[in-house]
C-alpha cells in the first residue's frame, strides 16, 4: 500500500505549487473537511437520533426541509465563521447570501456558495446524499458582501467539490489543477488520498435522468434518450442509472463514465438543479477531469447569473456524450428556426 496522505498533507504540499499563496484557500478547504466530516457522523446514525424526517418548515425553494439539511446547513456555517478564511456565504437553505461580520472574517477574501445536503429525498431510505460547495474571490475590496459577489460565473471559481456519504465517505475537490478524491478512514477520522488525479472517461455506456418525465421532455432529449437505449450493430444499450441524489448521480459517472440529465420541461422550464451551488461546482470540476456540462446550448460555466437560486437545465458526464446531446439540441434548433 502507497504513502497514506491524508487531505490536509495533500492541500499542503499543493500549497507550494502556488509561489504566492497564503494559506487561507488550504485553511478553507480544510474547514471544509471538518465540517463534512461533522455531517457524516450525524448522517451516519440520522435514523438513530431524531434527526431524520421533516422540519415541517419550507425552504426558499418551496422545498420541504429535513432536519438534516438544516443540521448540515448550520455545521457549514459554523465551520466557516471559525474559519476566519470566508467573508459571506450563501447556502440552498438561506434566502439571501450572508456576510460573516466576525472580527477574524471581515478581511477574508472568499465567499463559499453550498448545497449543504444533495438529495435530501433519500435520507430516510438511507440511499447516498451529498454536500456541494463553490469557493470564489470576493468581488468587493472589503466590509459587507454585497450580491456581485456571489453572483460569478463559473469561470470564475477558485475552488470546488464535495462530499459523498455512500458506502464510504469520500471528499472530491478541484483548484483548477486537476481533480482529486479522498475517502473518509473512520478509525483515524482522516479523509486520506484515495483516488488522485480522477479523469472521466471520454465515453460512458450509463445515462442517468428521471424517466418518469419523460413525456414532457423536449423531443430532442426524447431522441437521445432512445438513441442510449438502442441496439446497433456496433453499441449495447446504456444502462439507466439514477439514484435522485444528483452527487451520486454524478460521481458514479465521474468514475466510470456517463452522462447525467435534467432537462428543462413543460414542468421544469428551466430544469431542476441550482445554477450557483450545483450546477457550476460540479460543472468546473468535471471540466477539470476532461469531461463536459452544458444547458445543450451553453457550457455551464459561462452563464452570466441572474439570482442566487436560478435553476438551469443539465448535461453534465463524458465528453464524447454531452457533445453528442447538445449536437441533438442545436440540430433541433437549426429544425425549428
Ligand atoms: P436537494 O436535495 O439538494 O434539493 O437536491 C435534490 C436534487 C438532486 O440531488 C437530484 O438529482 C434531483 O433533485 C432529483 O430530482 P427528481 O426527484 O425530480 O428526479
Ligand atoms: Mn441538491
Ligand atoms: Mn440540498
Amino acid at each position: 500500500m502507497g504513502k497514506l496522505i491524508t487531505l490536509d498533507e495533500f492541500i499542503y504540499q499543493r500549497q507550494k505549487d502556488f509561489p504566492f499563496s497564503t494559506g487561507e484557500l488550504s485553511g478553507l478547504l480544510r474547514d471544509i473537511g471538518v465540517a463534512s466530516k461533522i455531517i457524516n457522523r450525524e448522517v451516519n446514525k440520522a435514523g438513530l437520533v431524531d434527526i431524520t424526517g421533516l422540519t415541517g418548515e419550507v425552504n426558499v425553494q418551496g422545498e420541504a426541509v429535513q432536519k438534516l439539511d438544516e443540521f448540515a446547513d448550520a455545521t457549514l456555517i459554523d465551520c466557516l465563521r471559525n474559519s476566519g478564511e470566508a467573508c459571506g456565504y450563501a447556502s440552498e437553505e438561506q434566502d439571501s447570501f450572508h456576510t460573516i461580520s466576525t472580527f477574524d472574517n471581515a478581511n477574508a477574501k472568499y465567499i463559499v456558495l453550498f448545497d449543504p445536503l444533495d438529495g435530501s429525498s433519500n435520507i430516510d431510505v438511507n440511499v447516498s446524499i451529498g454536500t456541494i460547495f463553490a469557493i470564489y474571490r470576493r468581488k468587493t475590496d472589503a466590509g459587507e458582501c454585497k450580491l456581485g459577489d456571489f453572483l460569478q460565473r463559473g469561470r470564475e471559481l477558485v475552488a470546488a467539490g464535495y462530499v459523498i456519504y455512500g458506502s464510504s465517505t469520500m471528499l472530491v475537490y478541484t483548484t483548477g489543477n486537476g481533480v482529486n478524491g479522498f475517502t473518509l478512514d473512520p478509525s483515524i477520522g482522516e479523509f486520506c488520498l484515495s483516488h488522485p488525479d480522477i479523469r472521466i472517461p471520454e465515453e460512458g455506456n450509463m445515462f442517468s435522468t428521471n424517466i418518469g418525465y419523460y413525456s414532457f421532455y423536449p423531443e430532442y432529449v426524447k431522441d437521445y434518450i432512445r438513441f442510449c437505449m438502442d441496439e446497433t450493430e456496433d453499441k449495447k444499450p446504456y444502462s439507466l442509472r439514477y439514484i435522485g441524489s444528483f452527487v451520486a448521480d454524478f460521481h458514479r459517472n465521474l468514475i466510470k463514465g456517463g452522462i447525467f440529465m435534467y432537462p428543462a420541461s413543460k414542468q421544469q422550464p428551466e430544469g431542476k438543479l441550482r445554477l450557483m451551488y450545483e450546477c457550476n461546482p460540479l460543472a468546473f470540476l468535471v471540466e477539470q477531469a476532461g469531461g463536459r456540462a452544458t444547458t445543450g446550448t451553453r457550457d455551464i460555466l459561462d452563464i452570466y447569473p441572474d439570482e442566487l437560486h436560478q435553476r438551469v437545465p443539465l448535461f453534465i458526464g463524458s465528453k464524447h456524450m454531452v457533445d453528442m446531446i447538445e449536437t441533438y439540441c442545436t440540430d433541433a434548433i437549426l429544425q425549428t428556426g
